[in-house]
């Protein structure tokens, strides 16, 4: 069935629901193409509405039966749901629908993945399950009885009552919709118990398909570590007898925070040093977090609606971020996010995807699920941090949680009890949430009589239907430094409320050295000339490690832009300072290797859009290449002194101190390769007994051109294995000679294992080719062309998929002329297809404006 005709959702327009529902009951007759689904919901009219018209959701639903009170109605069907003349006094409605499980290939709803059933109703899949009004501020206790001939019958909340064949299960908590979730399949669990602070036992499972029960003690541990941080840190208890995870193997996102039944894309859940990174570790261990943390945050209390997403996603991705940096390194997680920040959402913030943190209207909520929402989001709720500072803002959150459990809140709430508990004015603030656009702040300094003046100005350019912008408050962390090192002024946040605005130090005997937004204390751009020397010397001496690495960036990313405009040699500055880095054992080994690390090809060329010229994906590359081969050479007598010495000898353990050594060695090792044309890559390649060696050696012999045995032996040893076969096809597409990407791309598509059907084998495919700047922007076209084809085949399969890899396009008004013109018949393409679902073409409308 085509969509709708597709419609604008405003924020202006909201509008409670005309009734408040008491209780639902569900019951679910599990059959893959013909489930029944059985609803008794109470409703009454809710007071404080205006309207009541009883509209209720529901798509793609075969209606059998309906009964108000129960005598039998016909409602009147529409595309979107249904409509019934009902009483101005409490009712009950009843119906009964069919729904077809094993076809829904779009994830969304009731589907099946390998035999198993499971749901994804965020943000608006429940309306695919049953008739219900399915917006995030209607709550409500449900009971639900599951019948289906399967050993594990799984819902939300306790488990009431189960026999041969069927299962009972009731939540306690009001709930929207978009929480509910139900599991069924012949599933194993990995159990363990955690106590919560007031003494109450807790059952944890993750339920698993056979042969992955290996897998699960790391997130078990996780969930337990988390359990305990909210617990110590934030003061929330769990509130259900048991916590199930479920890992499902087909999923568009990463995983879902159902109250007491979470699931998660395997790949976000299932860990073992033979199969996963140190990096899918931490990975994993966040994820973990993210989703059990939304159970206060999220699930205790909700969104009014979904333009308030970032009420939820933004303060669960900075909780989640806090607890790496208390499991982890605070600076090496601080880095690694922002690193993260400017590749994703600064890129989506200067492009024709921008948006507010808070949306304004949309048309496909699940478009709205971005790296602004998420991680500006949270970057959000660490300035509100920063700026009424660590006891107040204990005190607003506990304030938050005592006044509204059980709400379904609003960004106004939210401010509103950061003004209530600190009596600051928070209306300027509230920009950040209304206004899209990455601000850019310049700085001069002044030096007289002892007085050191620092001016800072911002401006923030247009976005998509916001032409001008107001200034924003932005804390900025700064420090000063005396020439030889030492920090003369520490670590002081500068509250700046104006366009331009200057603040004085006093009192300095000689001109300090400015460190300025340390920690990264707010996501903007910052313009600032200075010299290298300068640079190098904060490389050196910054005691804020987050503007310590950043210094190293910058002059990377200096002495790269340099090379690309005026194909400059690599700055032997660049190479003197970061050879220091690498050298002093004294340093973290973890931060050694974030400091090897050299600004991506988006980074790259976002920077020449902002000195004004035309990026050339191809000269980028170049120029990255050129740097890593002259970093190489310089520093060929210490490489195999810092691979030797970081090698771990101990068991493997994917904490933080063994994969920063693993990291540093692994670094050292790729540049060794440039040396030795992968002869040590392959000693680590044959000798490796952990995927996080294996799979940097493996990388290694690509990029040497020596990767042809070892792409062999790779498949041969893991192709019983998904998620490790999903690393061997993105390897080989993101070391691929950017000539040939596109057809190392398309080759891999024609592979036995590739299959559309699974989202993370289409990412691990296609996405890696997106990721992959040079290859994806080759001036032939043949890039844009292949993602488009496949985008194509995916859409009517997979909308939610599609539609997110169309941001491969977002970047798209940088490039020339020439390119321009081949991603916009692509794009073109895409859109004359008139079966287009409303998700995709949501998007490329939005990017081909
Ligand atoms: N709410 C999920 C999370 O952030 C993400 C998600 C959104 C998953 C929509 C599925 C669908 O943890
Ligand atoms: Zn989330």
């Amino acid at each position: 069935m085509k969509d709708a005709a597709p419609q604008t959702i405003y924020l202006s327009d909201y509008q409670p629901f005309g009734f408040i529902v008491d209780s639902v009951h569900l019951t679910f007759r599990l059959a893959p193409t013909a489930t029944r689904v059985i609803s008794r919901i109470a409703f009454r009219p809710n007071p404080a509405a205006q309207s009541r018209d009883f509209f209720l959701h529901g798509e793609q639903l075969s209606l059998i039966d309906a009964k108000l009170d129960g005598a039998a109605v016909s409602p009147e069907l529409t595309p979107t749901g249904l409509r019934l003349d009902v009483p101005d006094a409490p009712f009950v409605f009843e119906t009964e629908v069919e729904i077809s499980p094993e076809t829904n290939t779009a994830l969304e709803g009731l589907y099946m993945s390998n035999g198993m059933y499971c749901t994804q109703c965020e943000a608006e899949g429940f309306r695919k399950i049953t008739y219900y009004p399915d917006r995030p501020d209607v709550m409500s206790v449900f009971t639900v009885r599951i019948e289906g001939d399967l050993p594990v019958l799984l819902s939300n909340g306790n488990p009431v009552a189960q026999g041969d064949g069927w299962a009972e299960w009731h939540d306690p908590w009001p709930k929207p919709a978009y929480l509910f979730a139900l599991v069924g399949g012949e599933l194993l669990n990995h159990p363990d118990t955690f106590t919560t602070k007031s003494g109450k036992p807790v059952e944890l499972n993750i339920w698993v398909r056979p042969g992955d029960e290996d897998k699960c003690a790391f997130g078990m541990e996780a969930l337990k570590k988390s359990m305990k941080w909210d617990e110590d840190v934030y003061g929330r208890e769990y509130d259900l007898d048991i916590f199930n995870i479920v890992a499902v193997d087909d999923f568009n996102m990463g995983a879902m925070e159902n109250k007491g039944l979470n699931i998660f894309n395997s790949s976000c859940v299932l860990a073992s040093p033979d199969t996963s990174t140190d990096m899918n570790f931490e990975r994993i261990e966040a994820i973990i977090a993210h989703e059990y943390f939304h159970n206060w945050t999220g699930n205790r209390i909700t969104c009014r609606d979904w333009f308030q997403l970032c009420l939820k996603e933004g303060l669960t991705v900075f909780r989640d971020s806090q607890f790496t940096a208390d499991m982890r390194s605070a600076p090496v997680k601080r880095i690694s996010d922002v690193i993260q920040l400017r590749a994703r959402q600064f890129r989506e913030d200067n492009g024709p995807l921008a948006h507010p943190v808070r949306p304004e209207s949309f048309v496909e909520i699940n478009n709205f699920y971005t790296a602004t929402v998420y991680e500006k989001g949270a970057e959000l709720i660490g300035m509100l941090k920063t700026l009424v500072g660590d006891e107040a803002y204990e005190n607003a959150l506990n304030l938050y949680f005592d006044r509204h459990d059980g709400d379904a809140a609003t960004i106004e709430d939210w401010l509103q009890v950061f003004e209530d508990a600190t009596g600051r004015d928070l209306s300027q603030f509230k920009r950040w949430y209304s206004q899209a656009g990455t601000p850019r702040l310049s700085v001069s300094e002044e030096y007289a009589d002892g007085t050191y003046t620092l001016t800072f100005r911002q401006s923030t350019p247009p976005t998509p239907s916001q032409p001008v912008k107001d200034p924003r408050v932005i804390p900025i962390a700064v420090g000063l430094l005396n020439p030889n090192g030492d920090e003369v002024v520490p670590t002081t946040v500068l509250e700046m409320t104006e366009a331009e605005q200057s603040f004085a130090f006093d009192g300095l005997a000689v001109r300090p050295v400015p460190s300025i937004l340390r920690g990264f204390s707010a996501p903007v751009i910052l313009q600032r000339d200075t010299t290298n020397e300068e640079r190098a010397f904060l490389l050196a001496h910054d005691t804020d490690p987050f503007n310590k690495w950043e210094s190293g960036r910058a002059l990377a990313r200096d002495g790269l832009l340099h090379m690309i405009r005026d194909s400059a040699a690599p700055d032997m500055a660049y190479l003197e300072a970061l050879t220091a880095v690498v050298r002093d054992d004294a340093q973290d080994p973890a931060f050694r290797a974030l400091a090897m690390g050299l600004p991506s090809q988006d980074d790259l060329a976002q920077a020449l859009v902002d000195l004004g010229e035309i990026p050339d994906p191809q000269a980028i590359w170049q120029a990255l290449e050129t740097l890593r081969q002259a970093t190489a050479q310089h520093m060929q007598d210490l490489l195999p002194r810092i691979y030797a010495q970081y090698q771990v000898d101990a068991p493997f353990q994917p904490d933080a101190e063994q994969s920063g050594a693993r990291a540093l060695a692994n670094a050292a090792l790729a540049l060794l390769s440039r040396l030795d044309g992968g002869a040590q890559a392959q000693k680590q390649y044959d000798a490796a007994d952990n995927m996080t060696q294996q799979l940097a050696a493996f990388g290694c012999l690509l990029s040497a051109g020596k990767g042809q045995a070892a792409t062999k032996a790779f498949y041969e040893r893991w192709k019983h294995d998904r998620l490790v076969i999903d690393k061997w096809f993105t390897m080989q597409i993101v070391q691929a000679d950017p000539d040939q990407a596109a057809d190392v791309t398309a080759a891999l598509t024609q592979h036995p294992d590739f299959t559309m059907k699974n989202p993370n084998r289409f990412r691990a495919t296609l996405g890696a080719l997106a990721m992959s700047p040079a290859g994806f922007h080759h001036a032939s076209g043949k890039g844009y062309a292949l993602l488009a084809d496949w985008l194509i085949q995916l859409d009517p399969l997979n909308p939610q998929t599609t539609a997110r890899m169309c941001s491969a396009f977002e970047t798209w008004r940088r490039y020339d002329a020439d390119r321009q013109a081949l991603i916009a018949t692509q794009l073109d393409r895409i859109l004359e297809i008139d079966t287009l679902s409303r998700d995709t073409r949501e998007m490329v409308e939005r990017i081909r404006k």
